[in-house]
């Protein structure tokens, strides 16, 4: 049995349109010209029956709606067997919320996001008695779901937007930032929607993989100051940008991956054009541009 994974959203944190934007991006997803994208999160299953969420974003009912495999098999059954959260931020955890309702579901995370998760009693909507909460150690294989293996590991970022303090330190490794590496029937993939940078040792790691699925937040780094939607540039919110000398185009030159598919774009993101040169030049570097619903097999 293959690995299946299917983009449940495409988009970063604000998905496009982002409510209260105003860009080319989010004009023209309005008009429909360019397709809106729901936010950060991703479907996978090792056997086509079971599946795992990879991050809970506040989009998730349209998502799980928008998705026949995530459809209720009875009255109260469901395919989903777990959702992992890679890390605090509100786009990947805020759908937790919504999963509440006395629903079965094991919540995976590394002990310093559940602390995050506890920090914030909201999240005792999720009923302890029903939905049971598993501590994962960095780099320690685990049954995410039935005939689906992961492995979380460290990679650079940030603690959550509403946990920064007075200084930020934004390439960070430890438990707050993970990606993840996924194994079913002999297939693989990697999954890291948010990274600061690529150290060597996520190169090691990534050398040779069939399938990685990448945080593709920002085209260049000022895109959002040059676009006067904000004042932050790419490395201050821990992403790495596709373009330029650190990005992640010139990153993934000669890393031998299969196929690489970029999530977790901002709105602001010229590659969310599908005519834009931004876009060619990514794709004639090898990448796919994630879509909502995007189905991909491993
Ligand atoms: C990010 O990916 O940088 C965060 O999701 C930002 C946010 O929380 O709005
Ligand atoms: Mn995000
Ligand atoms: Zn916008």
């Amino acid at each position: 049995m293959a690995l299946r994974a299917r983009i449940l959203g495409a988009a970063a944190g604000g998905g496009l349109p982002q409510w209260n934007c105003g860009c080319e991006n989010c004009r023209l997803a309005r008009t429909g010209a360019i397709t809106a994208q729901t936010q950060s999160s991703l479907a996978v299953s090792g056997n086509g029956k079971d599946w795992a969420i990879l991050n809970a974003s506040p989009d998730i009912r349209q998502q799980m709606a928008a998705s026949p495999e995530l459809h209720p098999t009875g009255l109260r059954e469901m395919p989903l067997a777990s959702v992992l959260v890679t890390n605090g931020d509100i786009d990947h955890v805020a759908g937790l919320l919504t999963l509440r309702e006395m629903q079965a579901f094991d919540l995976f995370a590394t002990g310093g996001i559940h602390d995050v998760l506890r920090a914030n009693p909201i999240f005792d909507a999720l009923n302890p008695r029903v939905v049971t909460r598993r501590t994962v150690a960095l780099d320690a294989p685990f049954d995410l779901a039935s005939g689906l293996c992961a492995t979380l590991f460290a990679v650079p970022g940030k603690v959550p937007l509403y946990m920064e303090g007075e200084s930020v330190e934004t390439e960070l490794l430890g438990e707050q930032t993970v990606g993840v590496h996924l194994s079913a029937g002999g297939r693989d993939a990697f999954y890291i929607p948010g990274c600061a940078a690529l150290t060597d040792d996520l190169r090691d790691r990534l050398r040779g993989a069939a399938l990685v699925l990448f945080d593709g937040t920002l085209w260049s780094d000022d895109e959002m100051v040059r676009a006067g939607t904000g004042t932050k540039t790419g490395a201050r919110m821990g992403h790495m940008s596709m373009s330029g000398e650190r990005g992640s185009l010139a990153a993934f030159a000669g890393m031998g991956v299969g196929r690489a598919v970029f999530v977790h774009m901002n709105n602001t993101n010229p590659v969310l054009r599908p005519d834009s040169p931004e876009r060619a030049e990514a794709e004639a570097a090898g990448w796919t541009i994630g879509q909502d619903g995007m189905e991909i097999t491993a």
